[in-house]
């Protein structure tokens, strides 16, 4: 590996799209928790928002009055390149990233930075896989995406999870997913954006089933689970065909530590049946609509870009993801639980994400890696500093 995410750079993090919803609250989580000493910057495409931006930033915390302010657009290469030139690692939150995020990604393929993201967007994921993670493992940047409630908890709850289980055998994880929470404008539009590219998906992985190299001696897979109730957790399971899973199987791919033989299934998990059928109803009206090109102008004019639910909303709310994991004669209960998701735990996230690939001693990889595998055990220990729960519940 020729890494050449030089120690000659300015920063060690670069927040883009610091200005947008999520964008404020990390960089306002990085203003609060960022160690003494380390460098970061706040990028997006207007210098006047990113100034005002500042300017409420050190009225709580004097320090930040000297935080450089750095202006690239999502559509202009040039800028990219130069602003990942100048960063150890990237962290972005410009989405929907189908539209706006292949170009930093190629600039931090071709500079050999290190790139984090939220997505949740599989099509995304796998087209980035396809164009850019040969480039990034010749220059030794790691481009790890879905560093948010996409798909963090799920990941470094199934790695947890695996911990507690035997090594060196067959293991089945489930994961069970119940929150209380609000979205945003840039979330409702990346959903309806995914929702509405259902043939582009699949083609992209479709190519990169083709291309990835297979598994020599192991199994790890992800398929689908079936509507059933739990007694685990006294609820109604629906299978959640988000990106979460495949995050996972692709953690187990990279890890032996999963075992010979792994498979996880995802769910949502929902209290009482009519719910569970009227949750069930609604995304697939929702999908249905995501599909007519007018359906989802309108649809998105509903939720402004920019806006998300308000710090009162946010503080009622909570999610936890429930795991089952069996092997080896083993029976394990584990759960992953915090604030308010989309928004307050994702802001935390990412920016302790961007500060461990930046600061800590991680395993050497590069490409596309999940969180897992690139930091499993750091970004585990920051965030249960950081208050996120990781906990045993029972064990048999
Ligand atoms: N993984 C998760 O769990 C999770 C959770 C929350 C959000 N997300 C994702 O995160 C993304 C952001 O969500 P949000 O609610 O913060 O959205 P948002 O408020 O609309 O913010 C979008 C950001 O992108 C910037 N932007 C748009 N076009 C740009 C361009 N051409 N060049 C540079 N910057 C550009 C905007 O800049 P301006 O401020 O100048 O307009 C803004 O900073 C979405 O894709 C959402 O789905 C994921």
């Amino acid at each position: 590996m020729n890494r050449q995410n030089g120690a000659e750079r300015p920063y060690d993090v670069v927040l883009f799209g610091a200005t947008g919803f999520v964008g404020t609250l990390t960089a306002e989580y990085l203003a609060a928790h960022a160690p003494e000493g380390c460098r970061w910057a706040l990028a997006g495409r207007s210098r006047g928002k990113l100034a005002e931006l500042r300017d409420r930033l050190s009225a709580e915390n004097p320090h930040c009055a000297e935080l450089p302010l750095l202006t690239a657009d999502a559509d202009d290469a040039g800028s990219l390149r130069e602003l990942a030139g100048s960063a150890h690692v990237v962290a972005s939150t410009v989405g929907p990233y189908v539209w706006y995020g292949e170009k930093l990604v190629a600039a931090c393929a071709e500079t050999g930075t290190d790139y984090t993201d939220l997505t949740g967007e599989a099509e995304f994921v796998d087209r980035m896989y396809l164009e850019h993670d040969g480039r990034a493992r010749e220059t030794g940047s790691r481009l790890v995406h879905a560093c948010g409630f996409d798909s963090v908890p799920h990941d470094l709850g199934a790695y947890f999870t695996v911990q507690q289980l035997p090594e060196g055998v067959p293991l089945t994880v489930d994961g069970y997913v119940r929150t209380n929470a609000a979205f945003s404008g840039g979330t409702f539009a990346s959903a309806l954006t995914a929702m509405g590219r259902g043939p582009q998906m699949a083609r992209a992985a479709r190519e990169r089933r083709l291309h990835e190299p297979r598994l020599v001696g192991r199994r790890a897979r992800a398929p689908q689970g079936s509507p059933h109730f739990s007694p685990e957790t006294g609820t109604w399971a629906l299978p959640l065909p988000t990106l979460d899973p495949r995050v996972v199987e692709r953690s187990a791919r990279g890890l032996k530590r999963y075992g010979p033989d792994f498979r996880y299934r995802h769910f949502a998990s929902v209290k009482h049946l009519p719910m569970a059928l009227g949750g069930t109803a609604a995304m697939g009206l929702l999908a249905g609509a995501a599909q007519i090109p007018a359906a989802r102008q309108w649809l998105s004019s509903r939720v402004e870009p920019g806006t998300g639910p308000g710090e009162a909303r946010r503080g009622r709310s909570w999610f936890t993801v429930r795991f089952v994991g069996e092997g080896g004669g083993r029976r394990v209960c584990t759960e992953v639980s915090g604030g308010d998701p989309g928004y307050d735990e994702t802001a935390k996230m990412l920016a302790e994400a961007a500060l461990a690939l930046a600061l800590d001693d991680l395993p050497a990889t590069s490409g596309q890696v999940t969180t897992a595998v690139a930091m499993g055990d750091a970004l585990l220990g920051r965030l249960t500093a950081a208050g996120l729960r990781f906990r045993v519940a029972a064990v048999r």
